[in-house]
């Protein structure tokens, strides 16, 4: 990646912005406004004056589908990759109708993102999310299986056969079935990324109550690194990302202020993960010209709070 470029104006869509003058670039990227200075030596990576985002054309001509992108972790990676120049097919949740930030409504309303809901506990859904895709994208450079949660606190003596059955479908079934699905499209692609969600409990096993969710998380991570191994002939790299404790609508659910405040105190770097920390390596870890010698590896986002 050579030269600098200069800042996109309202007029422009994301990768349109042009190369040559050596301008230092103030660029609103939803929430936040990043003040960029341009630097060819890192390989696609520019400065902000806080850490560091992607070059804008990163993903240009990429097609990424990204799961459990309505909110949280997802809506950030999809944020990030539209505005990296990728078109997005966004799974916003199981249904239609939540409040979406602007940014997805623009894009939408532009053609870089098709927004689509799935409920991936009910029979067939991730199935008729992948046909649905399909029919938007008939190669897919980046899949992101991030769509997932607890479901709720589950003791292992009272768990019925359906909390089990609706959390291994949910975070285990649909991502095999989604990756099945997409596999053609994938292999089409030439170079393409699968990054999968996991969670640091597929390591630790997690808290009280979550033992079938951490052991589905613990699933995928395995189920990915067979992939990588049996995907290499087709160019396809596999990897997974693994929050820590991420302070999104997941905690709200499941953790008490105080298990959080007690679970922050105990990391070393002494706060909870947000979503925009752990969105960078989705992106990372799907672009060949950063990552393209890693595959069947888990990057592990949480501060320190595992280290082994
Ligand atoms: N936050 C953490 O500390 C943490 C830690 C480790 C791993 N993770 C993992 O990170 C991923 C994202 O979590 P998050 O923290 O961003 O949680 P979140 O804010 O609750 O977002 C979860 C996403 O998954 C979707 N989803 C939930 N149930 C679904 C279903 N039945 N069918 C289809 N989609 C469904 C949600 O859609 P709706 O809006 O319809 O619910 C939402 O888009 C998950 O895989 C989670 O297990 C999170």
């Amino acid at each position: 990646m050579r030269g600098f470029w200069r800042a996109r104006t309202k007029a422009e869509p994301p990768g349109a912005l042009s190369c040559g003058g050596k301008i230092d670039a103030c660029l609103s990227f939803g929430r936040r406004v990043h003040m960029l200075r341009a630097n060819d030596a890192t390989g696609g990576i520019v400065r902000e004056e806080d850490g560091f985002v992607f070059h804008p054309r990163l993903f240009e001509n990429r097609n990424v589908v990204v799961t459990g992108a309505g909110r949280g972790i997802g809506l950030e990676v999809a944020r990030q990759f539209l505005d990296c120049g990728a078109k997005v097919i966004v799974h916003t949740g199981r249904k239609p109708g939540r409040d979406l930030p602007d940014f997805l409504l623009t894009a939408e309303s532009e053609r870089r993102a098709l927004l689509l809901n799935a409920d991936f506990t009910a029979a067939g859904g991730a199935a008729q999310f992948a046909e649905d895709a399909l029919a938007f994208f008939d190669k897919v450079h980046v899949l992101v299986n991030n769509a997932g949660t607890m479901l709720g606190r589950f003791p292992a003596a009272t768990l019925t056969d359906a909390d089990y059955e609706a959390i291994v479908r949910l975070n285990q079934t649909s991502v095999v079935a989604l990756t099945r699905a997409l596999l053609p499209a994938l292999k089409a692609a030439e170079g393409a990324a699968i990054v999968n969600t996991v969670s640091i409990s597929a390591l630790t096993g997690g808290s009280p109550g979550s033992s079938v969710y951490s052991a589905s998380k613990a699933f995928v991570s395995t189920y990915s690194k067979a992939l990588a191994r049996e995907l290499a002939p087709d160019g396809i790299r596999v990897n997974c990302v693994s929050p820590g404790t991420i302070e999104t609508d997941f905690h709200e659910r499941y953790s008490s202020r105080e298990k959080l405040e007690q679970t922050r105190k105990s990391i070393p770097l002494q706060r909870l993960g947000t979503a925009e920390d752990c969105a960078p390596a989705y992106l990372f870890l799907a672009a060949p010209s950063l990552s393209g010698y890693i595959t069947g590896q888990v990057l592990e986002i949480n501060g320190g709070q595992l280290i082994c």
